[in-house]
């Protein structure tokens, strides 16, 4: 076991899908066997977006649930809700003292909203909420609270990595040396995970399959996936199949080699492919499926763990807070 400390959120805006089990979910729960790691749902950060909180907190037990379901390691692994450690927002607050507003400004998700109104001839800040855009602030809470040396975080979340750099640094300028410097890890890439029309997963294209869909709702799903119009008899490539490059996530490489070789030889048409498939996927998620099942049917079971988690993480972040209060404030 390595002494760093890693450290992700992952928002609850949404029920898992399989394009968030390929790219994060799995590769967590690897990351979880050899590495403590604070891994929390990030339920403040959906709060500028979701404004029911029936819907968070079901999205927190789907997400809990998965990673549970899925075996995610919870010695190594400290799960928790990010609300529940008030230390994280009293550390916001601090941090806002010694971040300047321009980086705030050049935050990529500040600017696509800014320019998602000029493409609609709105004010520049229209339906903009301090929450958007602070949310690097908060972010630079949750990571510099547990002193995380690796961030694991997608491509589109590097920047505001990089800004819990820079704000630890003003800090550390002013202040004295009070916070580590962070990493990002950008994961070695998965590709996109296609969704059901071909693009990219993503609830916002209404493309996805759930990671825990019941078998029939499964198949279904995969019956519906797009594809060219190629005969059975006649050549396919597997490259640009979603069909295929969603088996390549599930399969071994003999499996993957052996489908490789029917979609390019002929001779397989693509509703044998989907039927392969269901196949493959259905029994890779069948036993977590039901670990899944049980647990959201048990969720003071959920409760319990996510509340143990909080105990182990606020050990850590009522230490950090203090030194921070005191560096601050005298
Ligand atoms: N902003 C991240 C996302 O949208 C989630 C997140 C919140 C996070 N706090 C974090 C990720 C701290 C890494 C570290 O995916």
């Amino acid at each position: 076991m390595s002494e760093k400390i890693v450290l992700t959120g992952i928002k609850p805006t949404g029920t898992p899908h399989l394009g968030n089990y390929v790219g994060a979910l799995k590769p967590l729960i690897e990351m979880s066997k050899t590495n403590k790691t604070f891994m929390f749902i990030a339920d403040l950060h959906a709060l500028n977006i979701i404004r029911d909180p029936k819907l968070i907190k079901q999205h927190t037990y789907e997400i809990a649930a998965s990673l549970m379901a899925l075996g995610l390691d919870l010695e190594n692994a400290v799960l928790f809700r990010q609300s529940d450690i008030v230390e994280v927002y009293q550390l916001a607050t601090l941090l806002m003292n010694v971040t300047p507003k321009g980086l705030m400004n050049r935050a990529h998700s500040y600017k696509a909203a800014m320019d998602k109104n000029a493409a609609a001839g709105l004010d520049a800040d229209a339906g903009v909420n301090m929450g958007l855009y602070t949310y690097p602030i908060l972010m630079a809470a949750d990571i510099l609270l547990y002193g995380a040396d690796e961030v694991p975080v997608g491509a589109d979340q590097k920047q505001h990595v990089e800004f819990a750099r820079d704000i630890a640094g003003y800090f550390n300028h002013i202040y004295g040396e009070t916070f580590k410097m962070p990493e990002p890890v950008i994961g070695e890439s998965t590709g996109i995970i296609p969704g059901l029309d071909g693009r990219k997963m993503s609830k916002s294209y209404d493309n996805i399959i759930p990671l825990f869909a019941n078998a029939s709702e499964l198949k279904k799903k995969i019956m519906r996936i797009i594809t060219d119009s190629k005969l059975p008899d006649e050549p396919k490539d597997p490259d640009t199949s979603t069909i295929f490059q969603l088996y390549r996530h599930f399969a071994d490489s003999a499996e993957i080699d052996a489908l490789r070789g029917k979609f390019t030889a002929g001779g397989m048409g693509y509703g044998t492919a989907k039927t392969i498939l269901f196949e493959k996927i259905d029994s890779v998620l069948a036993a977590p499926r039901a670990e899944y099942e049980r647990l959201m049917a048990n969720t003071a079971e959920i409760d319990a763990v996510l509340d143990a988690g909080a105990a182990r993480a606020r050990e850590s972040a009522a230490e950090t807070f203090e030194r921070v209060r005191r560096a601050m404030l005298g």
